[in-house]
């Protein structure tokens, strides 16, 4: 496997799609073990983020501690995860209660990201649970997030969630890494409307199945993306139940092609290095997709009645192209390499298949699962 170029937005583990808010320090080191040991770390998931849930109250001057759940400190958490070469995350909120009900940053920004600082933390998520939305207002609070990071003398990523659905904030890559796209992402290829399974996660959340973010998530955010500032459709879910092998792949498949973050939201001590979400997450060759120095964000091609072709410009020339088949049976897409702006081609791998395929013809066709994607590196000639 070519090695990674970790040039590409961040990569690693954050909790919350798999544990929600019953997430402790004992579960986070054997995860930062199997991360080790699986190789996640080795693949270039080295954050470890933890999300909601670790805040406890302040003591009385101000400074936020951690609750029960992690009795001993962020700070030993982050010495832990340096040690083994990788990076750490941490999560709070602009407003006084986080999404979760715990004690949020407001009126102690500048302390808590001092504390963050302090305890070697390398990464912020900040959530914003009823914080102001608005344009102005959510630029307001971004700003001053990165100004208190700038302050503290530690480089820490800043990662935001200030917008719903096909909110696109323009001045979000001006002031910060990451902004989240849309709604809570569930672990299911339809949402909730669609979704006819009743023990999906994706029932009573807003709608964001694996198939919305193909229609309408990602519209308008393109021109924004780019090396340093990256937009983020939520964290992963490969590996959670509720995705097939196919959709899971397109999943995964997608957020390469858009540039996004890979945060892994499953239980990486379930992998083997190789069962299914392995060989999805472990994909070295997708992954240098996502992690490609020039982090174009993807765009469509086009998409008839559900059958899309998106492409991705990737530095040296060439190009990454997925042929996603949203339809629910197996159906024959073709690619024109007209599609990509060449009359032909000079070389072709197959980034699931792990092989490369003939150059010769006008283009690619083959057989899509339903819901699958089929994942191409071409070099025009
Ligand atoms: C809402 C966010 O979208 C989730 O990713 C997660 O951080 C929760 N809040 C935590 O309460």
């Amino acid at each position: 496997a070519s090695p990674v170029s970790r040039a590409g937005p961040p990569m690693g583990f954050n909790h919350y799609n798999h544990f929600g808010n019953t997430i402790n320090e004992g579960i986070v080191r054997e995860i930062v073990d199997a991360m080790v040991r699986n190789g996640m770390r080795e693949a270039g998931y080295v954050y470890v983020n933890i999300d909601d849930s670790w805040q406890g109250e302040r003591d009385a001057n101000g400074n936020i501690r951690t609750n029960s759940q992690f009795p001993s400190g962020i700070a030993a958490l982050a010495d832990y995860v340096h040690k083994r070469g990788m990076k750490l995350g941490i999560y709070t909120t602009p407003t006084a209660k986080t999404c979760a009900g715990r004690t949020g940053s407001e009126g102690h920004e500048k302390q808590d990201v001092q504390a963050f600082a302090n305890w070697g933390v390398d990464y912020i998520k900040l959530d914003w649970c009823g914080a102001d939305y608005s344009p102005d207002g959510a630029a307001a609070i971004a700003r001053k997030w990165k100004e208190a990071i700038a302050a503290s003398g530690r480089p820490m990523v800043l990662s935001i969630n200030a917008g719903g659905t096909l909110h696109v904030p323009p001045w979000a890559s001006e002031i910060v890494n990451l902004w989240r796209t849309g709604d809570d992402i569930c672990s299911s290829w339809y949402n909730q409307t669609r979704d006819p399974d009743p023990a999906s996660s994706c029932r009573g959340k807003q709608p964001a199945g694996i198939r919305d973010y193909l229609f309408n998530n990602t519209a308008g955010n393109a021109p924004f993306v780019g090396p340093g500032h990256w937009a983020d459709p939520d964290m992963l879910e490969v590996g959670n139940k509720g995705l097939s092998f196919e959709e899971a792949k397109t999943h995964f498949s997608m957020w390469a092609m858009w540039s996004a973050p890979l945060l892994a939201g499953n239980d990486p001590r379930q992998m083997t290095g190789s069962d299914d979400a392995s060989r999805i997450l472990l994909n070295t060759e997708v992954i240098a997709v996502d992690q490609d120095p020039l982090s174009v964000m993807a765009t469509k091609v086009r998409d008839d009645g559900g059958l899309q072709i998106w492409r991705k410009p990737l530095a040296g020339g060439g190009q990454a192209v997925a042929l996603v088949n949203t339809r629910d049976e197996a159906t024959t897409m073709t690619l024109s390499w007209r599609d990509l702006g060449w009359t032909s081609v000079s070389a072709v791998r197959d980034l699931w298949r792990h092989a490369d395929l003939a150059p010769g013809g006008t283009g690619y066709t083959g057989s899509v699962p339903a819901h699958g994607t089929v994942m191409l590196r071409v070099a025009g000639s």
